[in-house]
């Protein structure tokens, strides 16, 4: 194996697709996550345009967006100097590695996803496209190429992670060692922040929402508070954390509260306990947002101002992505009986 693809640390993979707009949902579940692991792991941070492609969708928006979620990766604290940040439609090895997975995965197992039985639900049946169903399977190409260790996710993704260690595991016993089984990192789940309007949903990044949904990470302040001001509570008066359904909505607010602070629940709580009622809280809630918001909007129009900026990292993070990528799926290829092709 050459340098470049051996492992001087363990490995993290993760990615966020390129569709819709990334809110503090994404900041505190993934983001605040992969910006502290990043210093104990060799990282790579993938915007995952290949698995945006998989619903219906707008070509430009595409574009636009794949360069945008680059931007906000730097913006939010990621340092392309220890992490790699890339696109995963430049390193072709994704397409191609999916292929040879699907060859191995058995469609039963692509069947009981619960995401591919949510997102075709939400769709005319006819026009569920078969890359939908494959979603996972080029998922843990994303993963394995890497020989990834560590895949930090929300929780909404431990069934796809189950599903690439069961592929890495069939693969290896069929056609010997090739791929590490990678483990999830699934954060506490204070760090799963919830819709504004509907607490008992988790925050969507996608456009279809209600425009009270969700805070994005480029809303200007005045937007972000008047979202805020109109989270969906209860008729009580208690500010408390609670797992009762009924309180979900105060709950929300401190949690977003306390992701965006630091600070211990309990202080949280005492903090709160002279508050005049919700709309206090809300003032609160959006102030500690609006202030952790403004140097990532700061540092996001600074990266985006000089237009070729963002290309020219994305072109340095594919051609350092390509390094290890290229390696595993010769290995894979090799092992699977394919003959090396003529330079
Ligand atoms: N499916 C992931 C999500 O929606 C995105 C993703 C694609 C991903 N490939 C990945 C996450 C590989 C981690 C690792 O959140």
């Amino acid at each position: 194996m050459s340098v470049s693809s051996s492992k001087q640390r363990k490995r993290v993979f993760s990615g966020v697709q390129p569709s819709g707009s990334l809110t503090i949902g994404n900041y505190v579940g993934a983001l605040q996550q992969w910006t502290r692991e990043q210093h104990h792991y060799e990282s790579f941070f993938c915007v995952v345009d290949l698995h945006a492609i998989t619903v219906p969708y707008d070509p430009a928006e595409l574009r636009a967006k794949t360069r945008e979620v680059a931007a906000l990766y730097l913006a939010c604290g990621i340092d392309p100097a220890i992490s790699t940040v890339f696109v995963q439609s430049h390193v072709p090895a994704h397409s191609e590695l999916t292929w040879l997975l699907n060859c191995v995965t058995p469609l039963g197992w692509l069947n009981r996803m619960t995401q591919f039985k949510d997102k075709a639900a939400r769709q005319q049946a006819d026009s569920v496209a078969t890359g939908l169903l494959d979603y996972p399977v080029l998922m843990a190409a994303d993963i394995l190429l890497y020989q990834t260790d560590v895949v930090p996710v929300g929780g909404d993704q431990r069934q796809h992670l189950e599903l690439t260690r069961d592929i890495a595991q069939r693969f290896n016993n069929l056609f010997g060692e090739t791929f590490t089984v990678p483990e999830a990192m699934i954060p506490p789940s204070g760090a799963r922040i919830k819709g504004l309007d509907d607490p008992l949903a988790k925050m969507s990044k996608s456009l279809t929402e209600s425009e009270y949904h969700a805070v994005y990470l480029l809303d200007p302040p005045d937007r972000a508070s008047k979202k805020i001001m109109r989270a969906v509570t209860d008729s009580g008066r208690d500010i408390r954390f609670s797992d009762d359904p009924e309180k979900a909505g105060v709950n929300n607010l401190l949690e977003i509260y306390e992701a965006f602070t630091g600070e211990t629940r309990e202080a949280i709580e005492a903090h709160f306990a002279q508050a005049r009622g919700y709309g206090d809280l809300k003032k609160q809630v959006a102030e500690v947002v609006n202030a952790a918001l403004q140097p990532i909007q700061q540092r996001y129009r600074e990266l985006t101002s000089d237009g070729h900026f963002i290309d020219e990292l994305l072109a340095q993070g594919a051609q350092r992505a390509s390094l290890v990528a290229k390696a595993t799926f010769a290995r894979a290829r090799e092992n699977m009986g394919f003959l090396m092709p003529p330079d």
